[in-house]
C-alpha cells in the first residue's frame, strides 16, 4: 500500500502544466460508447479512475490503445451492453455509461456504481430521467436492467442539478429521435466539454453551462479528435497549496473562468493571483487570513471537490472559519486526520468549525477519499517535521503523480511503495 513521506516547510516555486480534467475525461469516455468511429483524445493523463473507465469500455468490446498522452478509442465493434459489479463498483462514472449504452443499444444491464465514499450517492435522479425518456427499469440483485425499445424524446425536470444525471441523460438522448429538453441542469464546465465533444462527433446539443439543455436526436455519431479541458480541481488544489506554504507558482493551462469562486476566496486570504486565459499565477507569503465562512454549492459556487483543501488552508489561518458542506453528507473524513496534525476543528453535522493555529505538526495520517487525501498532503507540506500520508491509491484516482508535480515546485515529498 503506497504512501507519501513529506518533510514540511518548503515554499513552492515554479510552474506546472495542469492535466486534463478527470471529471471531463470520465464522461467523455462514456460518450465514446455512442460513436461508430475512431476517437483520438489528446493530453490523456493516467488517473486510475480513467483507467477503470477504459476497462469498462474494453469489457463492452471497444478497442483502446494509448500512445504516450494520446488515447485512441474505437467503439465501432461494441458487442455488449452489460457492466458487471467488479467493474462498476470501482468508479462513480460507471453509471454515466448507462445513458450511453441505453442510448445506443436500447437495452442495458449495469451494476450499481462505486466511487469515493463521501455519502450515499443515490442514482434516483438518473433513473427518474431515464424513465421519462421511456426506459423501462427494473432493479434486481444489485443490477439495473433497462429496456429502451420504446424510448422517446421528452421534457425532463431534474429534482437537483446533478452533474452525473445531467451527463447521463444527455448521452441517453443523443441518438433518440426528436427533441429532448432537460431543465434544472448542472452547469459545470465538464458538461460544456461533453457537449463540445459529442457535437464534434455529430450530435446536436445546445445549452450546456446553463440550466436548460436541448438535445435533437441524430441517427449516429462518427469519430474525431478532441482535447478535454484542464482539471480545475487539480489547479485549485495547487493554488491552495501555495497559499498554505507560501511561494510563487504558475499553473499552465488552468482556466481562471472555471475557478472564479476560488480565486475570489483566495484573494481574501492575502494571495496575489494573476490570471490570463490559460494560466493562473499565485503568490503568497504563506500566512493565510481567515475566510470566516466557506459554503460549498453547485457550479459556479465553491466546488465541493475543493472543500477539504480549503478546510486545510483555514487550519493555518489567523482566525476562525465555518465550513459548510452542502453537497455530500459524509465528506469530512479528513477532519480527524487533520486534528492528529494539531488542527483545531469541531464538527457538527455538515458544518466544520475551524480555528486557525500558528502551525501544524507532522504526523502519520490516513487518506480516506480522493480530495480528503489531497488535503492531508497539503497539510503535510506546511507542517513542522515529517508526515506520512497513507493510502496513496486514493490520490492517484484524480492526480497525475502528485509527488512529481509537487517536487518540481520544491516540496520535499516522496512516494514509498
Ligand atoms: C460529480 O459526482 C463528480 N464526479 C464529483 O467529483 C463531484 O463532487 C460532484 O459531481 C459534484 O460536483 C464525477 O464527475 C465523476 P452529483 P456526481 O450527482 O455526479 C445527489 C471528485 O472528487 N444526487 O452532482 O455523483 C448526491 O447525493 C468527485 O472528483 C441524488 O440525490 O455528483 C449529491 O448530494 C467526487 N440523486 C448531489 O446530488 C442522484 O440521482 C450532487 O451529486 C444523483 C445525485
Amino acid at each position: 500500500m503506497s504512501k507519501f513521506v513529506i518533510n514540511g516547510g518548503n515554499k513552492l516555486v515554479g510552474e506546472i502544466d495542469i492535466s486534463c480534467a478527470k471529471n471531463s475525461l470520465l464522461t467523455i469516455l462514456a460518450g465514446c460508447i455512442l460513436s461508430e468511429g475512431e476517437i483520438v483524445l489528446h493530453k490523456y493523463p493516467s488517473y486510475t479512475d480513467t483507467e477503470c473507465m477504459c476497462n469498462i469500455l474494453k469489457h463492452l468490446g471497444a478497442k483502446i490503445k494509448k500512445e504516450g498522452e494520446v488515447l485512441v478509442v474505437d467503439s465501432s465493434s461494441l458487442n455488449s451492453f452489460d457492466i458487471p459489479t467488479e467493474l462498476a463498483c470501482l468508479v462513480r462514472s460507471s453509471i454515466f455509461a448507462l445513458g450511453a449504452i441505453i442510448g445506443k443499444f436500447k437495452k442495458a444491464k449495469v451494476a450499481y456504481p462505486g466511487g469515493c465514499e463521501i455519502g450515499a450517492r443515490p442514482i434516483d435522479i438518473h433513473l427518474s430521467g431515464l424513465r421519462q425518456l421511456g426506459v423501462k427499469i427494473t432493479e434486481r440483485h444489485g443490477y439495473i436492467y433497462c429496456d429502451g425499445k420504446d424510448m422517446h424524446s421528452a421534457t425532463i425536470m431534474l429534482d437537483f442539478p446533478s452533474v452525473g444525471a445531467t451527463e447521463n441523460l444527455i448521452m441517453a438522448s443523443v441518438l433518440t429521435k426528436g427533441e429532448t429538453v432537460i431543465y434544472n441542469c448542472a452547469k459545470e464546465p465538464e458538461i460544456v466539454d461533453l457537449q463540445e465533444f459529442l457535437n464534434l462527433l455529430g450530435a446536436k446539443i445546445s445549452g450546456a453551462g446553463t440550466e436548460k439543455i436541448v438535445i435533437n436526436g441524430v441517427a449516429k455519431l462518427g469519430g474525431g479528435e478532441f482535447t478535454p479541458i484542464r482539471d480545475r480541481i487539480v489547479a485549485g488544489t495547487y493554488m491552495i497549496a501555495c497559499a498554505m506554504c507560501g511561494g510563487d507558482i504558475s499553473l499552465n493551462g488552468a482556466n481562471p473562468e472555471h475557478l472564479q469562486s476560488v480565486i475570489t476566496k483566495l484573494n481574501k486570504t492575502a494571495c496575489q493571483i494573476e490570471a490570463s486565459c490559460d494560466k493562473i499565477r499565485v503568490k503568497s507569503d504563506g500566512k493565510p487570513l481567515s475566510l470566516k465562512k466557506i459554503e460549498t454549492s453547485v457550479y459556479p459556487g465553491i466546488p465541493t471537490d475543493l472543500q477539504a483543501q480549503l478546510l486545510a488552508l483555514q487550519c493555518v489561518s489567523n482566525g476562525s472559519c465555518m465550513i459548510i458542506e452542502n453537497l455530500f453528507e459524509s465528506r469530512f473524513k479528513h477532519v480527524p486526520e487533520l486534528i492528529k496534525m494539531g488542527a483545531d476543528i469541531h464538527l457538527r453535522d455538515r458544518v466544520a468549525f475551524v480555528r486557525g493555529v500558528p502551525k501544524l505538526f507532522g504526523a502519520e495520517v490516513f487518506g480516506m477519499d480522493l480530495r480528503g487525501t489531497a488535503s492531508l498532503i497539503l497539510a503535510g507540506l506546511c507542517a513542522e517535521g515529517y508526515s506520512v500520508v497513507n493510502n496513496a491509491r486514493h490520490i492517484d484516482r484524480g492526480y497525475n503523480r502528485i509527488e512529481r508535480e509537487l517536487s518540481s515546485l520544491g516540496a520535499d515529498i516522496k512516494r514509498v511503495d
